[in-house]
């Protein structure tokens, strides 16, 4: 049997629990993978909240998480690019992340370079290759900039170093606890809510390149004049907004491409996802709680014992 965290039905924190499960088969292009971290995402609590059901469907009880690094236990009928042993890290879809052992897709995979350590590599998966994926739709080159809304988080962290490797200026939005971290990443920190089109203003007088929003809704419009072109607009957080204002929702690349693009950087040193708190399986419930506060700083990882 194997030790998870996950949740019996659709609801709050309370459906959440610790599940005793068969340890699963990999079936045809799937592979078990021995976890040695999951990462924690606002998705993991959307998809319990139920939100998201109408786009996926769930068995229950369903683990939690969708990101995971770890080895190589088996191998499904088919695989052949990856060995037993083999180390890895990728998205698990529904299988879910805060196990001992899931199953994974090679399409939504890649190998964890030997200098990144399973931590690191299992907090990349969602966040830095959602921020590839929008920094890549947007087409920015050196000298252009952008503006990430929400840039201390998980996302706009990962956008601000891959922005800031390609030589793109970034001014970013955060509460001002988070200004040391995101000016240390390399973007020009400013204070969101009340003023923030004027503090804006005065840190890009000529209006940035494009924007890249990461929290939606007023947070979103408030910023949006500050887009020179409003079609250089893109959300991960709220569509309709990004939308009514001529945006879009982020446009995401075939996922086994960008998570070794991501690796690459990840290897030589460009790219952090900054893990800013570590979890035992035990207390998985409490990692996930840091992220649904919509205030987490970089990333939150749950290292299997
Ligand atoms: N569609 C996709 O493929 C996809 C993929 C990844 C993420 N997402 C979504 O993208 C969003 C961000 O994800 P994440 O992983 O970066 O989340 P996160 O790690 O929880 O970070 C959220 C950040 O937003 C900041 N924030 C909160 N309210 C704000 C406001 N009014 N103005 C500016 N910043 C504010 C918070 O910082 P402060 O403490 O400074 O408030 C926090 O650092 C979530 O909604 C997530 O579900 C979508």
């Amino acid at each position: 049997m194997v030790m998870a965290y996950g949740f019996t039905q659709y609801g709050d924190a309370g459906t959440q629990a610790m599940l005793d499960l068969p340890k699963p088969e990999p079936g045809p292009g799937q592979i078990l993978v021995k976890v040695h971290a999951a990462g924690v995402n606002p998705v993991d609590w959307k998809i319990r909240s139920g939100l998201l059901s109408g786009a996926m469907t769930l068995q229950f009880p369903a683990v939690l998480g969708r990101e995971v690094a770890g080895t190589v236990a088996a191998l499904g009928p088919g695989v052949e690019r990856y060995e037993i042993g083999d180390e890895i890290f990728g998205n698990t879809g529904a299988e879910g992340g805060y196990t001992e052992y899931t199953l994974v897709r090679t399409d939504a995979i890649a190998r964890k370079p030997p200098t990144v350590s399973f931590i690191d590599a299992a907090a990349l998966p969602v966040a830095a290759a959602t921020a590839y994926d929008a920094i890549e739709q947007l087409q920015l080159r050196a000298g252009d900039t952008l503006l990430i809304n929400g840039a201390g988080g998980g996302v706009g962290a990962a956008a601000t170093q891959i922005a800031r490797y390609r030589g793109v200026g970034v001014v970013g939005t955060a509460s001002a606890a988070k200004h040391g971290f995101v000016a240390a990443l390399g973007a020009m920190p400013i204070t969101y809510g009340d003023g923030v089109a004027e503090r804006l203003h005065e840190a890009a007088p000529n209006g940035v390149t494009a924007i890249l929003d990461l929290v939606g809704g007023d947070a979103l419009r408030e910023v949006a004049g500050a887009a020179n072109d409003s079609h250089l607009i893109v959300t991960t957080a709220d569509p309709e907004t990004a939308a009514s204002l001529g945006g879009a929702y982020i446009e995401r690349g075939t996922l086994a491409d960008t998570l070794a693009r991501i690796a690459e950087l990840a290897a030589h040193g460009s790219l952090s996802p900054h893990v800013q708190e570590l979890f035992s399986l035990e207390q998985a419930g409490e990692a996930l709680a840091a992220v649904e506060s919509g205030h987490a700083q970089g990333k939150v990882v749950i290292e299997m014992m």
